[in-house]
């Protein structure tokens, strides 16, 4: 899928597990790592960090994508994004979490995250297809 072969994937799926095992999730117990494929063989890792205010917390994916920026710029597209969690639970990144990543993947990325019946991947574009944009000034 997308020029990603399933090695890559698996690689990175691993890193994002990894990734959650730094999670700060004392609320509710939910340990995420994401892990993100530039289109330069880099990748990025995050996890969710939480708070005691709740509506503070911040996901593992847009964790990694914001220290992806930090450290190296906006420029690099992402291929690839794997999520995973240390609860053998379902789940998708949130709604939140694909708005933002959109505007950094590339046309034809793809999403590996927990589907029901174990490790599943699709298409960025299919798992948000109606994207908000605002056209940059010059
Ligand atoms: N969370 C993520 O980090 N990524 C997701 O895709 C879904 C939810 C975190 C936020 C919160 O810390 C915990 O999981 C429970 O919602």
């Amino acid at each position: 899928m997308a020029g990603i072969d399933l090695a890559t994937l698996e690689r990175l799926r691993m890193a994002a597990m990894e990734a959650a095992g730094h999670a700060y999730a004392p609320y509710s117990k939910f340990y995420v790592g994401a892990a993100l494929l530039f289109d330069d063989g880099v990748v990025v890792t995050g996890c969710n960090v939480e708070n005691a205010s709740y509506g503070l917390t911040s996901c593992a994916e847009r964790n990694a994508l914001f220290r992806a920026i930090s450290e190296r710029g906006a420029g690099p597209r992402i291929r690839a994004i794997a999520v995973a969690n240390r609860n053998g639970a379902a789940s998708a990144p949130c709604g939140a979490c694909r708005q933002v990543l959109s505007e950094f993947v590339t046309a034809d990325a793809v999403v590996n995250f927990p589907g029901e019946r174990g490790p599943e991947t699709r298409s960025f574009a299919e798992l948000f297809p109606a994207t908000f944009r605002l056209e940059t000034q010059p």
